[in-house]
């Protein structure tokens, strides 16, 4: 789709990737709503903000009517808590799940109707290399990004014929505050994977793989498990 005279809604805009994804949003000529739950904490110039909190349906709603030119949504709100799935807790893993996977697909549900009557658009959805690969210590995670790599399959089957193509930007590491404790040489530069997402989602790809380690991974799903 074309990013010039889009009207974006990004999620978890006000940090992160999510942050980098709306500032060049709008050097690409988009008019862009920057949702996050705290919408005070919005910093960028020549954004909206707007408050939405991906696991409040009540906020969802409020958010889809007020941003009701949207032709372009990006799921980009996520959390990483690090709980295992046997030893952590299952408070924790219910968040990150409700987060992760149904906090993308309640989005998604609320903005479908607004890019469809808009005469279409697109989706984003910010997943991750562990949609594919599955650390023990990340088991919560992972899960919920592997949901969340099944759901955007699924759905750009369901929208397309509702005019509305779907994306997934998979990636490794990123250098944004859900991965301080990483290294910095092994950590992606944020602002480059925000360019190769939206040049993917004007392309129309369905799937992104921003980082060597991803496109490595993928390319070994029909190897034995975690021998990658
Ligand atoms: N960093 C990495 O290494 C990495 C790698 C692969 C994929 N990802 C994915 O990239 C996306 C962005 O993460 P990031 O690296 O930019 O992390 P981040 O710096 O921790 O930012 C996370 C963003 O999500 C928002 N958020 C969390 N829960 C929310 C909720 N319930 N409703 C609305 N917003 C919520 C946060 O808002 P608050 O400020 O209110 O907390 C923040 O804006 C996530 O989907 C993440 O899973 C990250």
């Amino acid at each position: 789709m074309e990013l010039k005279d889009a009207v974006a809604v990004v999620t978890g805009a006000n940090r992160g990737l999510g942050r980098h994804l709306a500032a060049q949003l709008v050097e690409r000529g988009a008019t862009v709503y920057a949702a996050a739950r705290r919408p005070e904490t919005v910093d960028l110039p020549g954004v909206v903000p707007l408050r939405l909190d991906v696991t409040d349906e009540e906020s969802i709603r409020e958010a889809a009517r007020t941003a009701s030119g949207a032709t372009l949504l990006v799921n980009n709100a996520g959390i990483s808590t690090g709980t295992p799935l046997i030893a952590g807790s299952t408070d924790a893993v219910r968040l990150e799940m409700d987060t992760n996977f149904f906090g993308t697909l309640a989005v998604t549900r609320a903005f479908t109707p607004v890019i469809e009557g808009n005469g279409g658009g697109a989706v984003l959805n910010v997943l991750s290399v562990l949609s594919w690969l599955h650390p023990a210590g990340l088991g919560s995670y992972a899960a919920a990004k592997a949901a969340g790599w099944a759901l955007t399959d699924a759905i750009r089957e369901e929208l397309a014929p509702r005019g509305i193509t779907v994306s997934g930007l998979y990636v490794g590491y990123m250098d944004t505050d859900m991965a301080a404790a990483v290294p910095a040489d092994e950590k992606a530069d944020p602002a480059d994977v925000a360019a190769q997402a939206l040049t993917g989602v004007e392309s129309g790809l369905p799937e992104i793989l921003a980082d060597e380690t991803t496109r490595y991974v993928k390319q070994s799903l029909a190897a034995s498990p975690n021998a990658a």
